[in-house]
């Protein structure tokens, strides 16, 4: 075969590959070896990015977290003996951002007698303020009820009771571990955030 036999049989060749079928299976070959983990590597940096994502640190203004003062200060006054436990979230003084999209940030605050607090406990409150992490430690749900006449704070996903006055202990339900404690300390006349919780936060998946 000559060398122009050899061209013409190529040109041949190439006239019958369909090249848009070529481009579509690579585009879709490069979504999904190359596209999706891209496209998770460009979600987490925007995560990542987000400033209101960001752990607590210490120094962090605690602001209240719902309701008519969502988003403002909290003075050790506004939290008084005997209310409902109030949810916060801490704000980076420095930025006024609120750490609101990481939902482990999000704490309780209640004040109880001083009298009726464990060694511990008193010792880690202001005057008997406690703040406690609002995450159960069983599958992660909110502990958003309260039981005024015994104190208890409550996970009503599956009834787990934790006790405020003696470390956030279990004292019933399904709930593995207490609720972390996180240190307060009285900044500018506000509640700041004096150091990383005591206790492990947050619940452990099942694999
Ligand atoms: S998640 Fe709280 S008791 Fe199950």
């Amino acid at each position: 075969m000559s060398c122009a036999d050899c061209l013409h049989s190529l040109r041949q060749a190439s006239d019958k590959i369909d090249f848009r079928g070529l481009t579509r299976r690579a585009l879709l070959t490069g979504l999904f070896s190359l596209g999706l983990p891209a496209f998770d590597r460009v979600a987490n940096a925007t995560r990542k990015k987000d400033p209101r994502r960001s752990r607590l640190t210490p120094g962090d203004q605690l602001v209240f977290a719902f309701g008519d003062r969502a988003g403002q200060a909290i003075t050790p006054q506004d939290i008084s003996v005997g209310e409902r436990p109030e949810f916060a979230y801490p704000k980076d003084s420095a930025t006024d951002t609120v750490r609101s999209r990481f939902r482990l940030n999000q704490v309780l605050l209640i004040r109880l007698k001083p009298e009726e607090l464990s060694e511990k406990t008193r010792a880690r409150s202001l005057d008997g303020l406690v703040c406690y992490s609002a995450v159960c430690t069983h599958t992660g749900c909110d502990v958003s009820e309260w039981i005024g006449p015994t104190q208890q704070l409550v996970c009503p996903c599956h009834a787990s009771f934790f006790d405020p006055k003696n470390q956030g202990r279990v004292v019933g339900g399904p709930a593995p571990k207490p609720l972390a404690t996180l240190p307060l300390e009285v900044r500018d006349g506000f509640l700041a955030v004096k150091g990383p919780f005591i206790g492990k936060i947050g619940f452990k998946k099942k694999k």
